[in-house]
């Protein structure tokens, strides 16, 4: 199949500069091989690998990957422990890879509620890839868009509560300042595989103004040029932010 410019299309901005992605499908991707859900897992973080290098190879800064939703805590014992086993793995084989590459690795999340093991990975990718200047890595893990808001929203209330903060202050810069993705812009482009329509409580306030792009392919099939599909999509894109067009 052959794929078109990623530089072709109508919009000014060629690349989008943050890409965030609901990496779903991994379990249907295993069902169909009749082997057992932690196969589409590992599978998965072949694709992980995947779109990083279609990322940094197209010029984008920012990638934010949806590895382990709040929610993903109520699946069974076993697929978590295979899960949370996956990311230790993926920490410790790529840390260095990354590290050449210039990425630099950040997990966000509630890991408070990781277990030891890979809370120390997270700390090993982390430390192993500070400073990376082609590309910024977020994986969030025990992540969900509404538990950052609700901790945004107390982290403000405390501050109102001792006097360091006046209420009418508050506006859209103080909210996101106190999100996990403080120090990032939000996402221009969202992909989404295996072809469901939900925003699966990621992100729910920085998609203000997303572009969404769902893909049918299970996220273990997802390739370099799935990417770039995605990618000349957006470029056809007009995002108008709310206003009337330009042209
Ligand atoms: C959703 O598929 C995917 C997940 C819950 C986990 C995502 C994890 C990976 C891609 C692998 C590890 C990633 C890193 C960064 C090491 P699903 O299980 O909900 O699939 P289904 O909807 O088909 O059941």
């Amino acid at each position: 199949m052959s794929h078109p410019s990623v530089s072709s299309g109508p919009s000014g901005d060629l690349v989008p500069r943050h890409i965030a992605v609901i990496m779903d499908g991994n379990g249907r991707w295993a069902a169909e091989r009749g082997l057992p859900r932690h196969a589409g897992h590992r599978e998965g973080m072949k694709a992980v690998r995947e779109i990083i290098r279609g990322c940094i190879d197209s010029g984008v800064e920012i990638l934010t990957l949806f590895a382990f939703s709040t929610e993903n805590w109520q699946r069974p014992e076993e697929e978590i422990v295979a899960l949370m086993t996956l990311l230790q793995i993926y920490a410790d084989q790529e840390k260095e890879e990354l590290r050449e590459k210039g990425v630099e690795v950040r997990v966000l999340g509630d890991l408070a509620r990781v277990d030891g093991p890979t809370h120390d990975a997270v700390e090993r990718i982390e430390s192993a890839t500070r400073g990376g200047a082609k590309m910024r890595l977020n994986l969030m893990i025990s992540y969900s868009g509404r538990a950052d808001i609700v901790s945004a929203c107390r982290a403000l209330a405390r501050r109102v509560r001792d006097g360091t903060l006046d209420p009418d202050a508050i506006d859209e810069e103080t909210i996101s300042d106190d999100l996990l993705t403080e120090d990032l812009p939000d996402p221009d482009l969202l992909i989404r595989t295996s072809g469901e329509f939900r925003i699966s409580n990621f992100m729910l306030w920085q998609l203000a103004y997303t572009e969404i792009y769902i893909t049918p392919v299970l996220w273990p099939d997802f390739t370099r040029e799935d990417l770039l599909d995605a990618v000349v999509e957006y470029q056809r894109r007009e995002r108008r932010f709310g206003r009337i067009s330009s042209s």
